[in-house]
């Protein structure tokens, strides 16, 4: 072979590999400003197709064809509200209560913001104010299942709040329970640095409990801490009284959490109360990143008091004078803890139903190359569009054969576990809205549409969500008018 016939060969070659890289990259590069509904391509879950989407390809355009915009989807307007809040989100540094400095962001003045506290069927109201975040900033109700327009993903549900504006969010808190608030604005950024607070619906009778703690496990700058506080934090509590810990892992991974001193049960899951649950000694709860879990502990009789240890952080009840004990081995597995009792709606009998494989493979994801999270085999966003109509039964199974664990989190519903690895359900209902689906797991779940609009259903580890692990369930006839980029700069991710 002549040297010039060589390299020709060689420049052949060299296209041959380099032209479909480029066609790829290019490919992958996100336009300066689209709508979800435009990502990726519509799946009906093997269900009809709904009333409300126009005829012909089972593409998005028949989708934007008229339909009604979220916008409208708010709580009861003429209703004042029970509960009102305002607050105001802040960049800058700011003191832990150690006393250690953290650059980040607060909520007046404070990270984690203030507890909001309702009672169940309260209408609460709350304004937030963008004193001096540069990016925007919006608030998610992380487990309430609030009216879409009320969701707080920036070019979702809202714009993001820009500095020197506000927005008013309004829900119903039907459902007591532990939940918590977070800005849902560049999240994987914006929570990791404070940008975040627990709420607690109550029963209109009261809490079962003498003794009534919120938890927020958040690791700033590398502290742990719990509602701010690094290392044991004490609460009172005497001999016999019982005590309520709600635990909100704030954090991207699972946290394991266990009593020194004393057994516990654990009393509700993600905001539902679990049906007869068991004394638990010897076992942790490992709670999904941005689930919940509620601990009751009855403080012994003796005074020796009890430690509530979660993720390096400790709550220290009754001036306990235990040491830590070691992370117990065995968990409590949800799916046959408490008792069966009726779920409310029967998933045999189901509209549709979705499969959601989380897999990983190398790829462009708008230009950059890398090892990309995938949905039933799609890079984002090129992600599948679960499609639904008000009052399906929708079943899911997620699968995860991406060698990492994800803690998946449905927005606006609660779901119903059914089943791990074909292994059913047997105790209490389990309903989460944040689901640790470990490496080489699947689950089967159900859920009620009953919750128009659009939703997003994404890891909440949130550099997972940023890199693409996001897909969004979204009710026919619905429409949302708000945009990703473009002016407006909104950056759920
Ligand atoms: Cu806690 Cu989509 O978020
Ligand atoms: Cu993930």
């Amino acid at each position: 072979m002549s040297s010039r016939v060589r390299l020709v060969l060689a420049c052949v070659a060299t296209l041959a590999v380099i032209a479909p890289l480029g066609w790829f990259w290019q490919a992958s590069l996100l336009p300066e400003e689209y709508s979800v509904m435009d990502m990726g391509y519509v799946d009906f879950g093997g269900g009809p197709r709904p009333g409300g989407l126009a005829d012909g390809v089972a593409g998005h355009a028949g989708m934007h064809a008229g339909g009604t915009s979220i916008a409208g989807l708010v709580a009861d307007p003429d209703r004042r509200p029970d509960v009102r809040v305002d607050l105001r989100a802040e960049k800058g540094t700011f003191k832990l209560a150690s006393g250690r400095e953290v650059d980040g962001y607060t909520l007046n003045g404070q990270s984690p913001g203030p507890v909001i506290r309702a009672e169940e069927g309260d209408l609460v109201e709350v304004r937030l104010e963008n004193v001096s975040v540069p990016d925007g900033v919006t608030l998610h109700w992380h487990g309430v299942d609030v009216p879409n327009a009320m969701d707080g993903v920036a070019g979702v549900t809202q714009e993001a709040v820009r500095r020197g504006e506000s927005f008013t969010y309004r829900f119903l808190a039907d459902r007591v329970g532990t939940y918590w608030y977070h800005s849902h604005q560049l999240s994987h950024e914006q929570v990791q640095q404070g940008l975040l607070g627990g709420l607690v619906v109550s029963p209109r009778e009261g809490v079962p409990a003498d003794v009534d703690v919120p938890a927020l496990v958040h690791l700033y700058d590398g502290a742990r801490t719990i509602n701010g506080q690094e290392g044991d934090v004490p609460v009172r509590a005497l001999p016999g009284q019982t005590v309520r810990v709600r635990v909100v892992n704030t954090d991207n991974g699972p946290m394991p959490v266990w009593v020194t001193g004393s057994s516990y049960r654990l009393r509700a899951i993600d905001g539902t109360d679990v049906h007869q649950p068991a004394p638990v000694t010897g076992e942790a709860v490992l709670v999904t990143a941005g689930g919940r879990a509620d601990l009751e502990i009855v403080m012994p009789q003796d005074g020796s008091g009890a430690r509530v240890e979660a993720g390096g952080a400790a709550l220290v009840l009754g001036g306990a004078k235990h040491t830590e004990s070691p992370a117990p081995t065995e968990f409590v597995d949800p799916l046959s803890y408490g008792s069966p009792r009726p779920a409310g709606f029967d998933p045999a009998e189901s509209t549709r139903s979705f499969e959601y494989v989380i897999g990983r493979r190398p790829g462009f994801l708008d230009g950059r190359p890398g090892l990309w999270w995938t949905v039933n085999g799609h890079m984002f966003p090129d992600v599948p569009m679960f499609t639904v109509a008000q009052g399906d039964v929708v079943r899911m199974r997620i699968e995860n054969e991406s060698g990492d664990v994800h803690p998946m989190h449905l927005h606006g519903h609660h779901a119903l576990v059914l089943s791990r690895d074909g292994v059913e359900a047997t105790g209490s209902p389990w309903w989460v809205d944040s689901l640790d689906v470990q490496d080489g797991e699947s689950y089967e779940v159900a859920f009620v549409a009953d919750n128009p609009g659009v939703w997003m259903d994404h890891c909440h580890n949130l550099p997972h969500a940023a890199e693409g692990l996001v897909a969004h369930f979204m009710y026919a006839g619905y429409h949302t008018p708000y945009s990703i980029g473009g002016n407006g700069g909104n950056r759920p991710e």
